[in-house]
């Protein structure tokens, strides 16, 4: 028996509806990117229009091929024709996928992200390579990880994490680049890298606040945000933007270092965030088969333990130290890409552990641990 065109034409949609736009991560009928599908006489070849929201699409080829494949799926041969939506047509997607009101996603109450900011007293204590190794361990894990570098003056995540291209901007949104599958959005693709960025308050809050809404990050588990150091203005803005995010603590193993990196936590106390643990970076280094400490000890542990006495309110179940991780001999092999770093895995998986969506949560009560 043979189908009819038409059927013929509605077997092919229904497969490009199982073929995703990989930044938007929603299928292409549903996106409007299906223009035409047009069945040819004899049955068996097709023509597809594919509307792409801008002409550069730097997925442009991997979308062609998705549709060719799928089509082929229902006849022998398939050609894919290449149009580029109007800005009208633009804007009306961009309205789709984000919501009429434009709002920070991970702010709504029904969101089950889970926002880790990254933070610690001073600078220069590994930050950002934590932030980085944990987007890798944790995404290696098959968790849906985004990352995003508030740092607007020291912003360092897109070469540690080895992003070179920016955003692509469809609409008002921009699709972050991705690696290792991780979207990566950087304050410092946003301002272009030549600029000074000398923001202050009011300012900074607005870059954070149309940093965070205007990017699309898709559905993600869990999106990490690595701080500048200190209690300052980014690190103020970013807890009242994100209400129900919570806090990774990061020091080093020198009791002055966890001293500074207390008052971080006591922030995220005072504005009601939860702070998840402590990360001890630069705890010891292997050499001839011996553990050398040559930034101290017992710094982690300790600040843990003044974190647990200082919000025994409002975390009764206090706050352990998660991770140490060792000093590498050289960066080179900073950061570990695929998670297969112990320190780094063992991270992921403790906090992989806990519950999604109930963190920071007001529940009214302290979620067991
Ligand atoms: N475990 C480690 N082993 C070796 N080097 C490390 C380790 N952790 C961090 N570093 C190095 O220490 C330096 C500071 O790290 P990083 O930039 O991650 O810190 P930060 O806290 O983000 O700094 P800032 O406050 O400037 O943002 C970097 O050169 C980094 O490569
Ligand atoms: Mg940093």
């Amino acid at each position: 028996m043979t189908r009819s065109s038409e059927e013929t034409a509605s077997a092919i949609r229904r497969q490009l509806a199982g073929v995703l736009d990989p930044e938007l991560r929603r299928d292409l009928v549903s996106l409007g990117m299906i223009e035409a599908v047009e069945v040819r006489e004899d049955g068996a070849s097709a023509r597809i229009v594919l509307k792409l929201t801008i002409a550069g699409c730097p997925k442009k080829s991997h979308l062609t091929e998705a549709v060719r494949e799928a089509a082929e799926r229902e006849v022998s041969s398939a050609e894919v024709e290449l149009t580029v939506m109007t800005p009208e047509e633009r804007d009306a997607l961009t309205r789709e996928v984000k919501g009429p009101e434009r709002r920070i996603p991970f702010a709504e109450p029904d969101s089950l992200t889970r926002v880790i900011t990254v933070a610690s007293g001073k600078g220069g204590v590994g930050k950002s390579t934590v932030t980085a190794n944990l987007a890798f361990a944790l995404a290696a894990r098959g968790l849906s990880v985004g990352v995003v570098d508030a740092d607007i003056h020291g912003f360092s995540i897109p070469p540690l994490m080895g992003v070179s291209e920016g955003p692509t901007k469809v609409g008002e949104l921009m699709m972050p680049p991705r690696v290792a599958d991780v979207p990566v959005m950087s304050i410092g693709m946003f301002v272009g890298s030549d600029q000074p960025v000398s923001w202050r308050g009011p300012m900074l809050h607005r870059a954070v606040e149309q940093f965070l809404r205007d990017t699309w990050f898709g559905d993600l588990d869990i999106l990490l945000l690595d701080l500048p150091p200190g209690t300052g203005d980014v690190a103020i803005t970013v807890s009242q933007l994100l209400p129900s995010s919570s806090m990774l603590v990061v020091t080093t193993p020198q009791a002055d270092a966890s001293a500074v990196a207390e008052r971080a936590g006591a922030l995220a106390a005072q504005t009601g965030h939860e702070v998840l643990g402590v990360v001890e970076n630069m705890s010891w280094i292997e050499a001839g088969g011996q553990r050398l400490t040559p930034f101290g000890e017992g710094g982690g542990q300790m600040l843990a333990d003044r974190l647990t006495a200082r919000l025994s309110e409002s975390q009764p179940s206090g706050v352990p130290l998660l991770a140490q991780i060792p000093l590498r001999d050289g960066v080179r092999d900073l950061p570990q890409r695929h998670g297969h770093d112990d320190a780094f895995t063992g991270l992921a998986e403790r906090l992989a552990a806990r519950p999604r969506g109930l963190q920071g949560k007001p529940l009214g009560v302290s979620p067991a641990r």
